[in-house]
Protein backbone atom coordinates (compact mmCIF):
# COMPACT_ATOMS: atom_id res chain seq x y z
CA UNK A 1 0.00 0.00 0.00
CA UNK A 2 1.40 3.40 -0.93
CA UNK A 3 2.18 5.75 1.83
CA UNK A 4 -0.10 8.62 2.00
CA UNK A 5 2.13 12.21 1.96
CA UNK A 6 1.47 14.36 5.10
CA UNK A 7 3.44 17.74 4.78
CA UNK A 8 4.14 18.64 8.40
CA UNK A 9 5.83 21.74 9.98
CA UNK A 10 9.46 20.66 11.63
CA UNK A 11 10.82 23.56 12.06
CA UNK A 12 9.99 27.95 12.94
CA UNK A 13 11.82 30.59 13.46
CA UNK A 14 11.73 34.71 13.19
CA UNK A 15 13.82 37.98 13.44
CA UNK A 16 12.65 40.77 14.66
CA UNK A 17 15.36 44.00 14.65
CA UNK A 18 16.41 44.89 17.90
CA UNK A 19 15.26 48.76 17.38
CA UNK A 20 11.93 49.44 18.85
CA UNK A 21 9.88 52.76 18.61
CA UNK A 22 7.43 52.83 20.33
CA UNK A 23 4.13 55.20 19.98
CA UNK A 24 5.55 57.82 22.29
CA UNK A 25 7.92 57.98 19.78
CA UNK A 26 5.61 57.97 17.42
CA UNK A 27 3.69 60.88 19.00
CA UNK A 28 6.35 63.11 18.87
CA UNK A 29 6.71 62.98 15.23
CA UNK A 30 2.94 63.12 13.69
CA UNK A 31 0.13 64.28 15.89
CA UNK A 32 -1.53 61.29 17.33
CA UNK A 33 -1.09 59.60 20.96
CA UNK A 34 -0.29 56.64 22.26
CA UNK A 35 -3.73 56.11 23.62
CA UNK A 36 -5.28 56.72 20.01
CA UNK A 37 -3.27 53.65 18.85
CA UNK A 38 -3.59 51.58 21.94
CA UNK A 39 -7.47 51.71 21.43
CA UNK A 40 -7.79 51.84 17.90
CA UNK A 41 -5.30 48.99 17.25
CA UNK A 42 -4.27 47.67 20.13
CA UNK A 43 -0.11 48.10 18.93
CA UNK A 44 2.41 49.43 21.44
CA UNK A 45 5.13 49.47 20.03
CA UNK A 46 6.95 48.11 16.36
CA UNK A 47 10.56 47.14 15.25
CA UNK A 48 12.35 49.18 13.02
CA UNK A 49 15.15 47.64 10.44
CA UNK A 50 18.25 49.94 10.85
CA UNK A 51 21.12 50.32 8.05
CA UNK A 52 22.38 46.83 8.13
CA UNK A 53 18.45 45.00 7.81
CA UNK A 54 17.41 44.15 4.69
CA UNK A 55 14.06 41.91 3.68
CA UNK A 56 16.88 39.12 2.68
CA UNK A 57 18.82 39.46 5.48
CA UNK A 58 15.98 39.52 8.33
CA UNK A 59 14.75 36.34 6.13
CA UNK A 60 17.98 34.52 6.21
CA UNK A 61 18.00 35.00 10.31
CA UNK A 62 14.75 33.44 10.55
CA UNK A 63 15.10 30.58 7.71
CA UNK A 64 18.36 29.90 9.80
CA UNK A 65 16.24 29.46 12.88
CA UNK A 66 13.58 27.28 11.61
CA UNK A 67 16.35 25.28 9.95
CA UNK A 68 18.06 24.70 13.39
CA UNK A 69 14.72 23.77 15.04
CA UNK A 70 14.15 21.27 12.15
CA UNK A 71 17.66 20.17 12.36
CA UNK A 72 17.74 20.12 8.82
CA UNK A 73 21.04 20.49 6.68
CA UNK A 74 20.54 23.47 4.32
CA UNK A 75 21.97 21.32 1.28
CA UNK A 76 19.07 18.97 1.68
CA UNK A 77 16.46 21.69 0.75
CA UNK A 78 14.18 21.59 -2.51
CA UNK A 79 12.61 25.12 -2.20
CA UNK A 80 13.16 28.88 -0.66
CA UNK A 81 9.80 30.59 -0.81
CA UNK A 82 10.30 34.32 -0.06
CA UNK A 83 6.72 36.08 0.83
CA UNK A 84 7.29 39.74 0.81
CA UNK A 85 5.64 43.13 -0.44
CA UNK A 86 9.01 44.82 0.21
CA UNK A 87 11.61 42.80 -1.94
CA UNK A 88 15.24 43.90 -1.64
CA UNK A 89 15.37 44.55 -5.16
CA UNK A 90 13.14 43.39 -8.62
CA UNK A 91 15.79 41.38 -9.35
CA UNK A 92 17.52 39.92 -8.52
CA UNK A 93 14.65 37.97 -6.17
CA UNK A 94 15.31 37.79 -2.37
CA UNK A 95 14.16 34.35 -2.21
CA UNK A 96 17.58 33.09 -4.52
CA UNK A 97 19.47 35.43 -2.13
CA UNK A 98 18.27 33.68 1.27
CA UNK A 99 19.48 30.37 -0.57
CA UNK A 100 23.02 31.71 -1.12
CA UNK A 101 23.09 32.65 2.20
CA UNK A 102 21.76 29.56 3.43
CA UNK A 103 23.87 27.34 1.57
CA UNK A 104 20.95 25.87 0.28
CA UNK A 105 22.71 24.87 -2.73
CA UNK A 106 20.20 22.32 -4.19
CA UNK A 107 17.15 24.64 -3.41
CA UNK A 108 15.02 26.31 -6.16
CA UNK A 109 14.14 30.07 -4.93
CA UNK A 110 11.36 32.21 -5.83
CA UNK A 111 9.22 35.08 -4.32
CA UNK A 112 6.07 35.33 -3.90
CA UNK A 113 4.16 38.46 -3.51
CA UNK A 114 0.28 38.46 -2.06
CA UNK A 115 0.94 41.34 1.08
CA UNK A 116 -0.52 40.06 4.45
CA UNK A 117 -2.02 36.73 3.13
CA UNK A 118 1.70 35.94 1.22
CA UNK A 119 3.41 33.64 3.77
CA UNK A 120 -0.04 31.85 4.17
CA UNK A 121 -0.01 31.57 0.51
CA UNK A 122 3.64 30.24 0.35
CA UNK A 123 2.41 27.14 3.03
CA UNK A 124 -0.30 26.39 0.39
CA UNK A 125 2.41 26.05 -2.26
CA UNK A 126 4.58 24.60 -0.77
CA UNK A 127 1.98 21.85 0.47
CA UNK A 128 1.17 21.17 -2.96
CA UNK A 129 4.54 20.57 -4.39
CA UNK A 130 5.39 18.36 -1.20
CA UNK A 131 1.99 16.65 -1.18
CA UNK A 132 2.36 15.76 -4.80
CA UNK A 133 6.05 14.54 -4.53
CA UNK A 134 7.93 16.85 -6.25
CA UNK A 135 9.64 17.96 -3.55
CA UNK A 136 10.77 16.65 0.33
CA UNK A 137 11.60 19.77 2.19
CA UNK A 138 10.53 23.66 1.60
CA UNK A 139 11.73 26.81 3.67
CA UNK A 140 8.49 29.17 3.72
CA UNK A 141 9.76 32.89 4.69
CA UNK A 142 7.77 35.94 5.24
CA UNK A 143 9.82 38.89 5.62
CA UNK A 144 9.02 42.84 5.29
CA UNK A 145 11.15 46.01 5.82
CA UNK A 146 7.92 48.25 5.73
CA UNK A 147 9.51 50.97 7.52
CA UNK A 148 11.57 51.85 4.16
CA UNK A 149 7.99 52.25 2.44
CA UNK A 150 6.23 54.35 5.09
CA UNK A 151 4.79 57.78 5.07
CA UNK A 152 6.51 58.98 7.98
CA UNK A 153 4.33 61.82 7.84
CA UNK A 154 0.67 60.40 7.75
CA UNK A 155 -0.47 59.30 10.97
CA UNK A 156 -3.28 56.83 9.52
CA UNK A 157 -0.43 54.49 8.15
CA UNK A 158 2.32 55.17 9.89
CA UNK A 159 1.55 54.18 13.49
CA UNK A 160 0.51 50.47 12.01
CA UNK A 161 3.13 48.80 10.54
CA UNK A 162 6.85 47.32 11.48
CA UNK A 163 9.29 44.99 10.44
CA UNK A 164 10.84 41.36 10.60
CA UNK A 165 10.76 37.83 9.41
CA UNK A 166 9.51 34.44 10.62
CA UNK A 167 9.90 30.87 8.39
CA UNK A 168 8.85 27.79 8.75
CA UNK A 169 10.21 24.38 7.33
CA UNK A 170 8.16 22.06 5.97
CA UNK A 171 8.91 18.04 4.80
CA UNK A 172 7.05 15.43 3.59
CA UNK A 173 6.25 12.56 6.17
CA UNK A 174 4.08 9.07 6.27
CA UNK A 175 2.62 10.46 10.18
CA UNK A 176 -0.88 11.66 10.09
CA UNK A 177 -1.69 15.44 10.74
CA UNK A 178 0.25 18.40 9.44
CA UNK A 179 -0.82 21.10 7.23
CA UNK A 180 -4.18 19.47 6.73
CA UNK A 181 -6.29 22.11 4.07
CA UNK A 182 -5.60 25.01 2.69
CA UNK A 183 -7.64 27.96 0.97
CA UNK A 184 -6.74 30.79 -0.76
CA UNK A 185 -8.61 34.31 -2.49
CA UNK A 186 -8.39 37.35 -4.40
CA UNK A 187 -10.49 40.19 -5.14
CA UNK A 188 -8.40 42.53 -7.27
CA UNK A 189 -11.21 44.92 -7.53
CA UNK A 190 -10.05 46.54 -4.09
CA UNK A 191 -6.40 46.41 -4.99
CA UNK A 192 -6.58 50.81 -4.69
CA UNK A 193 -7.81 50.02 -0.96
CA UNK A 194 -4.03 48.80 -0.23
CA UNK A 195 -1.64 49.61 -2.63
CA UNK A 196 2.14 51.05 -2.94
CA UNK A 197 2.73 52.15 -6.37
CA UNK A 198 6.47 51.43 -7.03
CA UNK A 199 6.45 49.20 -9.91
CA UNK A 200 7.05 49.87 -13.58
CA UNK A 201 3.82 51.60 -14.34
CA UNK A 202 5.03 54.38 -12.69
CA UNK A 203 8.83 54.94 -13.36
CA UNK A 204 10.44 55.99 -9.75
CA UNK A 205 12.41 58.56 -12.18
CA UNK A 206 8.79 60.27 -12.77
CA UNK A 207 6.90 62.24 -10.55
CA UNK A 208 6.33 59.05 -8.51
CA UNK A 209 8.44 59.96 -5.78
CA UNK A 210 7.54 63.92 -5.50
CA UNK A 211 3.43 62.07 -5.25
CA UNK A 212 4.57 59.74 -2.71
CA UNK A 213 3.75 56.70 -4.51
CA UNK A 214 6.64 54.98 -2.99
CA UNK A 215 4.56 54.96 0.20
CA UNK A 216 1.68 52.36 1.16
CA UNK A 217 -1.77 54.15 0.70
CA UNK A 218 -4.44 52.65 2.64
CA UNK A 219 -8.29 53.48 3.15
CA UNK A 220 -8.60 51.99 6.99
CA UNK A 221 -11.98 51.84 6.80
CA UNK A 222 -12.92 49.86 3.93
CA UNK A 223 -9.97 47.06 4.37
CA UNK A 224 -11.44 46.89 8.28
CA UNK A 225 -14.71 46.15 6.92
CA UNK A 226 -12.65 43.63 4.30
CA UNK A 227 -10.97 42.09 7.21
CA UNK A 228 -13.57 41.41 9.46
CA UNK A 229 -15.64 39.74 6.90
CA UNK A 230 -12.72 37.43 5.05
CA UNK A 231 -11.09 36.25 8.66
CA UNK A 232 -14.45 34.57 9.86
CA UNK A 233 -14.98 33.28 6.10
CA UNK A 234 -11.59 31.83 5.32
CA UNK A 235 -11.15 30.35 8.68
CA UNK A 236 -14.19 28.62 8.75
CA UNK A 237 -13.60 27.17 4.93
CA UNK A 238 -10.57 25.48 5.49
CA UNK A 239 -11.96 24.05 9.06
CA UNK A 240 -15.17 23.08 7.18
CA UNK A 241 -13.19 21.06 4.25
CA UNK A 242 -11.59 19.35 6.63
CA UNK A 243 -14.84 17.61 8.09
CA UNK A 244 -14.49 19.98 11.34
CA UNK A 245 -16.07 22.76 13.39
CA UNK A 246 -14.79 25.39 14.87
CA UNK A 247 -15.28 23.80 18.40
CA UNK A 248 -12.32 21.32 17.09
CA UNK A 249 -10.06 23.93 16.77
CA UNK A 250 -7.77 24.94 19.67
CA UNK A 251 -5.89 28.02 18.60
CA UNK A 252 -6.39 30.79 15.24
CA UNK A 253 -3.19 32.32 14.30
CA UNK A 254 -4.08 35.28 12.44
CA UNK A 255 -2.57 38.29 10.55
CA UNK A 256 -1.53 40.61 13.34
CA UNK A 257 -3.63 44.16 11.47
CA UNK A 258 -5.68 45.34 14.43
CA UNK A 259 -7.13 43.95 17.63
CA UNK A 260 -10.51 45.27 17.01
CA UNK A 261 -10.36 42.92 13.96
CA UNK A 262 -9.71 39.73 16.19
CA UNK A 263 -12.53 40.89 18.11
CA UNK A 264 -14.94 40.91 15.37
CA UNK A 265 -13.81 37.76 14.13
CA UNK A 266 -13.76 35.76 17.16
CA UNK A 267 -18.03 36.77 17.76
CA UNK A 268 -18.22 35.91 13.64
CA UNK A 269 -16.82 32.64 14.43
CA UNK A 270 -18.16 32.27 18.32
CA UNK A 271 -14.98 31.71 18.99
CA UNK A 272 -13.54 32.30 22.67
CA UNK A 273 -11.20 35.37 21.85
CA UNK A 274 -8.51 34.16 24.14
CA UNK A 275 -7.75 31.44 21.56
CA UNK A 276 -7.04 33.53 18.96
CA UNK A 277 -3.04 34.25 19.15
CA UNK A 278 -2.21 38.16 19.36
CA UNK A 279 1.31 39.78 19.69
CA UNK A 280 0.38 43.16 17.19
CA UNK A 281 1.32 44.97 20.57
CA UNK A 282 4.53 44.07 20.11
CA UNK A 283 5.19 44.28 16.32
CA UNK A 284 2.51 46.26 15.05
CA UNK A 285 1.22 44.85 11.74
CA UNK A 286 4.40 43.79 9.41
CA UNK A 287 2.37 41.77 6.54
CA UNK A 288 3.47 38.81 5.18
CA UNK A 289 5.64 38.77 8.29
CA UNK A 290 3.11 39.01 10.94
CA UNK A 291 1.75 35.16 10.98
CA UNK A 292 4.97 33.57 11.28
CA UNK A 293 6.58 36.20 13.66
CA UNK A 294 2.83 35.01 15.81
CA UNK A 295 3.01 31.62 15.03
CA UNK A 296 6.63 31.53 17.15
CA UNK A 297 5.55 33.23 19.84
CA UNK A 298 2.47 31.32 20.39
CA UNK A 299 4.77 28.00 20.85
CA UNK A 300 7.54 29.69 22.72
CA UNK A 301 4.52 30.95 24.94
CA UNK A 302 3.38 27.13 24.78
CA UNK A 303 0.12 27.97 23.77
CA UNK A 304 0.80 24.83 20.92
CA UNK A 305 1.53 21.27 21.72
CA UNK A 306 1.88 18.02 19.80
CA UNK A 307 -1.86 16.84 18.41
CA UNK A 308 -3.42 21.00 18.56
CA UNK A 309 -5.56 21.85 15.65
CA UNK A 310 -4.66 25.33 14.56
CA UNK A 311 -6.17 27.85 11.67
CA UNK A 312 -3.59 30.62 10.66
CA UNK A 313 -5.62 32.78 8.31
CA UNK A 314 -4.62 36.05 6.53
CA UNK A 315 -5.97 38.95 4.71
CA UNK A 316 -4.45 42.08 2.88
CA UNK A 317 -3.50 43.86 -0.23
CA UNK A 318 -4.43 42.95 -3.88
CA UNK A 319 -6.82 42.37 -1.80
CA UNK A 320 -6.03 38.73 -0.90
CA UNK A 321 -6.66 36.22 2.01
CA UNK A 322 -5.14 32.81 2.52
CA UNK A 323 -5.94 30.36 5.62
CA UNK A 324 -4.25 26.87 6.41
CA UNK A 325 -5.90 24.51 8.79
CA UNK A 326 -2.64 22.81 11.12
CA UNK A 327 -2.96 19.78 13.04
CA UNK A 328 -0.14 20.43 15.17
CA UNK A 329 2.67 17.49 15.34
CA UNK A 330 5.64 18.90 17.84
CA UNK A 331 6.09 20.44 20.77
CA UNK A 332 9.13 22.50 21.49
CA UNK A 333 11.23 20.24 23.71
CA UNK A 334 10.50 16.88 20.89
CA UNK A 335 12.93 19.55 18.40
CA UNK A 336 15.97 19.68 21.00
CA UNK A 337 19.27 19.03 19.20
CA UNK A 338 21.99 18.11 21.28
CA UNK A 339 25.02 20.61 21.56
CA UNK A 340 27.31 18.95 19.01
CA UNK A 341 24.21 19.25 16.13
CA UNK A 342 23.90 22.04 16.67
CA UNK A 343 27.94 23.35 16.69
CA UNK A 344 28.31 21.52 13.75
CA UNK A 345 25.17 23.19 11.69
CA UNK A 346 26.28 26.55 12.94
CA UNK A 347 30.15 25.62 10.81
CA UNK A 348 27.60 24.63 8.18
CA UNK A 349 25.97 28.13 8.08
CA UNK A 350 29.41 29.64 8.43
CA UNK A 351 30.74 27.46 5.54
CA UNK A 352 27.91 28.48 3.43
CA UNK A 353 29.23 31.89 3.62
CA UNK A 354 32.80 30.98 2.28
CA UNK A 355 30.91 28.96 -0.37
CA UNK A 356 28.88 31.60 -1.97
CA UNK A 357 32.26 33.66 -1.65
CA UNK A 358 34.27 30.83 -3.60
CA UNK A 359 31.37 30.62 -6.34
CA UNK A 360 31.53 34.34 -7.16
CA UNK A 361 35.68 34.15 -7.03
CA UNK A 362 34.86 30.72 -9.38
CA UNK A 363 32.61 33.12 -11.69
CA UNK A 364 35.01 36.03 -11.86
CA UNK A 365 38.01 33.72 -12.61
CA UNK A 366 36.37 31.69 -15.69
CA UNK A 367 35.33 35.67 -16.56
CA UNK A 368 39.12 36.46 -16.66
CA UNK A 369 40.35 33.00 -17.94
CA UNK A 370 37.52 33.45 -20.98
CA UNK A 371 38.88 37.03 -21.58
CA UNK A 372 42.73 36.43 -21.72
CA UNK A 373 42.19 33.00 -24.19
CA UNK A 374 40.25 35.96 -26.54
CA UNK A 375 42.91 38.38 -26.01
CA UNK A 376 45.57 35.21 -27.09
CA UNK A 377 43.72 34.12 -30.08
CA UNK A 378 43.48 37.82 -31.71
CA UNK A 379 46.87 38.33 -30.57
CA UNK A 380 48.01 35.39 -32.67
CA UNK A 381 45.67 36.17 -35.83
CA UNK A 382 46.89 39.59 -35.71
CA UNK A 383 50.70 37.97 -35.86
CA UNK A 384 50.08 35.60 -38.44
CA UNK A 385 48.41 38.07 -41.10
CA UNK A 386 51.64 40.64 -40.32
CA UNK A 387 53.38 37.34 -41.06
CA UNK A 388 51.62 36.97 -44.31
CA UNK A 389 51.94 40.35 -44.99
CA UNK A 390 55.80 40.66 -44.85
CA UNK A 391 56.04 37.51 -47.31
CA UNK A 392 56.59 38.37 -50.99
CA UNK A 393 53.71 38.54 -52.77
CA UNK A 394 53.84 35.09 -54.71
CA UNK A 395 53.91 33.35 -51.08
CA UNK A 396 51.06 35.30 -50.01
CA UNK A 397 48.75 33.49 -52.58
N1 LIG B 1 -3.80 59.23 15.64
C1 LIG B 1 -4.84 60.01 15.93
N2 LIG B 1 -5.90 60.12 15.11
C2 LIG B 1 -5.90 59.41 13.98
C3 LIG B 1 -4.82 58.57 13.61
C4 LIG B 1 -3.73 58.50 14.51
N3 LIG B 1 -2.66 57.73 14.28
N4 LIG B 1 -5.08 57.98 12.42
C5 LIG B 1 -6.29 58.43 12.04
N5 LIG B 1 -6.78 59.30 12.98
C6 LIG B 1 -8.02 60.04 12.95
C7 LIG B 1 -8.54 60.27 11.55
O1 LIG B 1 -7.96 61.42 10.98
C8 LIG B 1 -10.01 60.43 11.81
O2 LIG B 1 -10.23 61.76 12.27
P1 LIG B 1 -11.55 62.55 11.80
O3 LIG B 1 -12.69 61.76 12.31
O4 LIG B 1 -11.36 63.87 12.48
O5 LIG B 1 -11.48 62.60 10.31
C9 LIG B 1 -10.28 59.50 12.99
O6 LIG B 1 -9.01 59.24 13.58
C10 LIG B 1 -10.91 58.18 12.55
O7 LIG B 1 -10.20 57.70 11.42
P2 LIG B 1 -10.48 56.28 10.82
O8 LIG B 1 -9.58 56.00 9.66
O9 LIG B 1 -11.97 56.13 10.60
O10 LIG B 1 -10.03 55.37 12.06
P3 LIG B 1 -10.39 53.90 12.33
O11 LIG B 1 -11.06 53.78 13.60
O12 LIG B 1 -10.97 53.20 11.13
O13 LIG B 1 -8.91 53.26 12.53
C11 LIG B 1 -7.29 52.01 11.26
C12 LIG B 1 -7.96 53.36 11.47
C13 LIG B 1 -6.58 51.65 12.56
C14 LIG B 1 -6.30 52.13 10.13
C15 LIG B 1 -8.35 50.93 10.93
O14 LIG B 1 -9.19 51.40 9.93
C16 LIG B 1 -7.76 49.62 10.50
O15 LIG B 1 -7.14 48.91 11.28
N6 LIG B 1 -8.01 49.21 9.24
C17 LIG B 1 -7.56 47.91 8.75
C18 LIG B 1 -6.11 47.87 8.42
C19 LIG B 1 -5.74 46.46 7.99
O16 LIG B 1 -6.36 45.49 8.41
N7 LIG B 1 -4.78 46.28 7.17
C20 LIG B 1 -4.51 44.88 6.79
C21 LIG B 1 -3.77 44.77 5.64
S1 LIG B 1 -2.21 45.55 5.73
C22 LIG B 1 -1.35 45.04 4.35
O17 LIG B 1 -1.80 44.29 3.53
C23 LIG B 1 0.01 45.63 4.16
Amino acid sequence: MALSRNVHITGWGSYAPPRVVTNEELARIVPTTDAWIRERTGIEERRIADDHDFTSTMATRAGRRALRVAGLDPGRLDLVIVASLTPDYLMPNTASLVQDALGASHAAAFDLNAACSGFIVGIAVASGLIRSGVYDSVLVVGSESLSRVTNWTDRGTCVLFGDGAGAVVLQASDQPGGVLTTAMGSDGSGGDLLSVHLGTRIPVYSQALSAGENYIKMNGPEVFRFATRIMSQAARQVVEAAGLTMADIDLIVPHQANNRILQVAAKQLSFPQERIYSNLARYGNTSSASVPLALVDAINDGRLRAGDRMVMVGFGGGLTWAACLVEWSYSPEDRQWSRWHRSVQWSRYRLAGAKSWLNRADRWLASMEDRLRRRDHERANDAAGSRKRKLPWSARR
